[in-house]
């Protein structure tokens, strides 16, 4: 088996190579003074299954071509079987037609990418209106990096801490965290006005308590500054904001600080300044 990497997320693609105990093959990519992507796989792969890692974040679209270009280069020099490993799925919160006439892109855009691979890893999918990977995919797992990022929040020596999530969907999240404190968690209900702008409504003791707030998805960090707040104004003591996916749009890290986080924890699904853990082990995970 052999590891190609895009250009987003080399180190996610080399740590997990060495962990499933895969050849590394280094890709070449660059652009052509007219934008369009130029790709190179230096290497002879026919016969070969791969395994091609892009995180579609950021750069989606630029992402997805590369990951496109990549399998498909990959196909014509005959290697066998192509796991795609996205460990930041784009498009996945655009998953309904919210309001008349949008596309609900997860579906063209799942579309597009199982045309170019056998089967697809996810890492915390923004599964909502759709409850499982298999019915994006025809082949697909998605695992979890909370456990991971439960076990790094167990060495801040939190007080009686309760995990909280922003929303009903976020509750699969809290509740993987709160398992590894033995402790509760709760979730809040949101409301979304705009990208940007979101309101928080519910009545949650946090008196005097240690809280985790925990989600897939940091954007705008709308969702956590708010959700922080309420949680200051209701007596939280210290309060942890974290994620899997950091994709921290604009202002969002000192949006958050600004609200009163003491910290802000990322994993390595989309590389940023507060990458802290990896989600490797996870993906890992499925190929041993
Ligand atoms: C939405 O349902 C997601 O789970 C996140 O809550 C959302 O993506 C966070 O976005 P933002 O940081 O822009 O509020």
């Amino acid at each position: 088996m052999i590891v190609v990497p895009g250009s987003s997320n080399r180190l996610f693609a080399f740590k997990l190579s060495k962990q499933i105990n895969a050849k590394y093959v280094e890709t070449e990519i660059s652009e052509f003074p007219d934008g369009e992507v130029h790709i190179k796989i230096p290497r002879d792969v026919k016969k070969e299954d791969v395994v091609v890692v892009q995180s579609l974040a950021v750069r989606p679209n630029d992402y997805l071509m590369e990951f496109l270009i990549i399998c498909d280069a990959l196909r014509g020099k005959g290697c066998n079987n192509i796991c795609a490993v996205l460990p930041y799925m784009a498009y996945a919160r655009q998953d309904n037609e919210f309001t008349p006439g949008e596309a609900i892109s997860l579906l063209g855009v799942s579309r597009i990418i199982q045309e170019f691979c056998d089967e697809v890893i996810t890492v915390d999918l923004h599964l909502h209106r759709y409850n499982r990977i298999t019915e994006l995919f025809r082949k697909g797992k998605n695992v979890s990096a909370m456990p991971l990022l439960g076990s790094y929040l167990a060495r801040f020596n939190l007080d009686n801490p309760m995990v909280i999530g922003p929303d009903r969907e976020s509750a699969q999240w809290a509740k993987q965290i709160s398992a590894i404190f033995g402790n509760d968690y709760q979730v809040f209900t949101k409301m979304r006005h705009s990208p940007e702008d979101v309101s928080i409504r519910g009545e949650i003791d946090v008196r005097n308590r240690d809280v985790i707030v925990c989600d897939d998805i940091i954007s705008t960090g709308g969702t956590m500054s708010e959700i922080i707040k309420v949680l200051k104004k209701g007596g939280a003591k210290r309060v942890i904001a974290a994620c899997t996916h950091a994709l921290l749009a604009g202002n969002a890290v000192t949006r958050i600080y600004g609200s009163g986080a003491e910290d802000l924890v990322g994993t390595d699904t989309v590389p940023s300044e507060i990458t802290r853990v990896s989600a490797v082990p996870a993906v890992a995970e499925v190929f041993l």
